[in-house]
């Protein structure tokens, strides 16, 4: 608890353009959570650099990806948005969280067996313990929630089984995470494949809606969204994966049910469908555009969220460092 509230940390990656599944399944829960929690949003640049990166990229993403989580609604001034690099608290307890990690655990996280297939000429350290410098990310701040995809659920239990182990030995030092997984959008699909996830680094350009397609562009990337030859919008997991995956995306931008949109498209064909469901698209992400334009001409506000908020999450994740330091048994500093 930071005051009244309970506490909420999530994190992104700013490696590659951000996807409609980004969106759906993490940032809109975000906006969502905000008021309810002390929220700490962290753009996670050292889980980043796990796989190679050009540095000016990586550095120039970064920014973007901050100003993005403003540009979704994030208020700065209510919530800790902040680099991760910037607090050295992540690294400091990631170390310790290593040593009360088992390898066998490690080598279970699918992300690691996809992520070392993918850059088998990299298989370094960091990506195989990359899910405890998660667990330090979340445990720092005490987290009570975490807002994220289906796709981040292995390394949440594995946080919350360090944060009981290390609690077992030492007493209730850290706050057991639970994940926030959103009703609809926790698992948006790829538009040229439905059984992979719609993801940030797929070399195909037309599998993934990014964040700042601009509305012909979406509207194509849906016309060639890859379906099946039923001819029915219905929600059938088993033969139309595609189509239930548009139906996802199309619920989560109008709220409407399953339901709603089988009878919406009773008797319509595909192409009309996939229009709506376009437009629903370009509709949901024009504010966010709009904003991240206004954004980048304001040099001097984002820096200076960028400076107050490091110094507020240094603050909070202090106070954790502190007492898991002295439970472990380093010696106090001489102040
Ligand atoms: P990342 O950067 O891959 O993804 C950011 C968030 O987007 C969600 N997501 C999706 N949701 C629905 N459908 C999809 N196709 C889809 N693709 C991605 C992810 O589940 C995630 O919530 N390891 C994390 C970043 C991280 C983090 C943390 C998250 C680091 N430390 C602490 C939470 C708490 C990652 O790589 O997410």
């Amino acid at each position: 608890m930071i005051g009244d509230k309970k506490v909420l940390f999530s994190g992104m990656q700013a490696t590659g353009n951000l996807t409609l599944g980004n969106y759906l399944g993490a940032l809109s829960n975000w906006v969502k959570l905000a008021d309810e929690y002390e929220c700490f949003y962290s753009v996670v640049d050292m889980h980043s650099i796990t796989v190679r990166q050009d540095p000016a990229e990586l550095r120039s993403r970064a920014r973007k990806l901050l100003c993005l989580y403003i540009a979704a609604g994030l208020d700065p001034e209510k919530n800790c948005i902040y680099y991760q690099s910037h607090v050295s608290g992540h690294a400091e307890l990631a170390w310790i969280l290593n040593c009360f990690t088992y390898m066998g655990e490690l080598s279970r996280m699918t992300q690691f067996k996809d992520k070392s297939a993918k850059h088998a000429d990299n298989i370094n350290a960091g990506l195989f313990t990359y899910p405890v410098l998660m667990a330090a990310d979340i445990l720092l701040y005490q987290a009570d929630v975490v807002p994220v995809g289906i796709d981040q659920m292995q390394h949440l239990e594995l946080t919350r089984d360090i944060a009981q182990r290390f609690n077992a030995l030492y007493g209730d030092v850290f706050t057991v995470p639970e994940p926030y997984i959103g009703k609809v959008g926790a698992k948006i699909m790829s538009l040229q494949d439905p059984a992979k996830k719609m993801s940030k680094s797929d070399e195909n350009p037309n599998a993934s809606i990014y964040l700042m397609d601009d509305p012909d562009t979406i509207m194509r990337k849906f016309k060639r969204a890859v379906t099946d030859s039923l001819g029915a919008v219905r929600y059938n997991e088993e033969e139309q994966p595609g189509i239930c995956n548009l139906m996802d995306i199309y619920g989560a931008c109008t709220g409407k049910s399953r339901q709603d949109i089988e009878s919406k498209f009773e008797g319509k064909g595909y192409g009309d469908f996939k229009t709506a469901v376009g437009e629903s698209v370009v509709e949901k992400l024009r504010p966010l555009q709009e904003k991240m334009e206004d954004l980048a001409k304001n040099k001097d506000y984002i820096d200076s969220v960028i400076k107050n908020n490091a110094e507020k999450a240094q603050y909070f994740a202090n106070k954790t460092l502190r007492k898991v330091q002295k439970k472990v048994g380093f010696p106090e500093k001489i102040r």
